[in-house]
């Protein structure tokens, strides 16, 4: 029997991919750095039996409605903001994502980044870098604590609750914000439920880890951006499109919020004279939540085994709809 065709929308390591060969006939877009070429998307689409995508890549019902055989999308992220989960129930695809796998490498990116921020790494290492450093003096370099503050984690999922059990063995106060309260996590992590409005003005970091969905689009505009402490650090490894960046920027500009650390734009790449960027006291990533190497493998093999699953007649482990 003829094994099922499966296309990967982004070039992966051969080591990685070489042992699902057996049972699936597999190709892949030739450049790990450029995100695939739309018409050839769509014209595998058309041809396979499943599809391997990328956040960079629109599923969409265009894309969907290719689909012959079209059987299982596996996203290569555990956000799906990418993908029109209504139209794959009406196409009668399985989207899954990749969660589990990635929570703890994208909640130690996230702490870096608060730490990064409070404490002024990056600038702290440019200026010495750039041969500015000539002499030590009391407040030199001087950032903010984070031991013993409070954070205000908004969006109390698996990356949520293993920020703040990093936060605990800092000694922070924990706040949070979530569709539905976590129980759990206010029994072994005291955590607090808090309002929107009330975790931003009582959070010293207050830290964006919701998906991105039509409710919180854009959540973190002036009026949230107001009512944080003067004195609070804003932190996002979500998605960009939650924060409104332009109100991001005059509120660091004025000194309604004292530093931000970002891993995600609205516009990714974010352009290079994005006023953000010009920023000292913001910290910048080009999105590498769940960038190391062991979880970007883990993460590869995931969305390989629940294709195989799929084609194969089985259950997924981690399907979205
Ligand atoms: C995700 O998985 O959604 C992350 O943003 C990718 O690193």
């Amino acid at each position: 029997m003829a094994k099922p065709k499966v296309f990967i929308a982004r070039k992966l390591p051969d080591e990685v991919v070489e042992k699902f060969k057996e049972n699936m006939e597999i190709t892949m877009w030739d450049s790990e750095e450029e995100p695939v070429d739309r018409t050839r998307l769509l014209q595998e689409a058309g041809q396979c039996d499943g599809l391997i995508t990328m956040l960079t890549d629109r599923v969409d019902d265009e894309l969907m409605d290719q689909g012959k055989k079209l059987k299982i999308i596996a996203n290569m992220a555990v956000g799906y903001d990418n993908v029109d989960i209504q139209a794959a129930d009406k196409h009668g695809i399985q989207i899954t994502n990749t969660p589990d796998v990635l929570t703890e490498t994208t909640a130690d990116l996230t702490f870096t980044l608060l730490m990064a921020a409070a404490r002024r790494i990056i600038e702290a290492n440019e200026h010495i870098k750039e041969g500015k450093w000539e002499n030590w003096s009391p407040l030199f370099m001087a950032g903010t604590d984070v031991h013993h503050k409070s954070i205000g984690i908004v969006g109390m999922g698996r990356i949520g609750q293993a920020v703040a059990r990093r936060a605990k063995g800092f000694g922070m106060e924990i706040l949070y914000h979530n569709r539905s309260r976590k129980e759990e996590a206010e029994r072994e992590l005291g955590a607090s439920y808090h309002s929107f409005d009330d975790l931003l003005e009582k959070a010293d970091y207050v830290v964006c880890l919701a998906p991105l969905t039509e409710e919180t689009r854009g959540m973190f505009n002036q009026e949230a951006f107001k009512k944080m402490k003067s004195s609070a650090i804003f932190v996002n490894a979500s998605r960009g499109a939650l924060v409104d960046e332009r109100a991001l920027y005059e509120a660091l500009v004025r000194g309604e919020v004292k530093a931000a650390g970002l891993d995600v734009f609205e516009k990714e790449p974010i352009d290079a004279d994005h006023p953000l960027l010009g920023l000292d006291q913001v910290v910048c990533l080009p999105h590498i939540g769940s960038a190391s190497t062991e979880t970007r493998t883990a993460m590869m093999e995931l969305c390989l085994e629940n294709t195989w699953k799929v084609l194969n007649g089985e259950k997924p482990k981690t399907p979205v709809n």
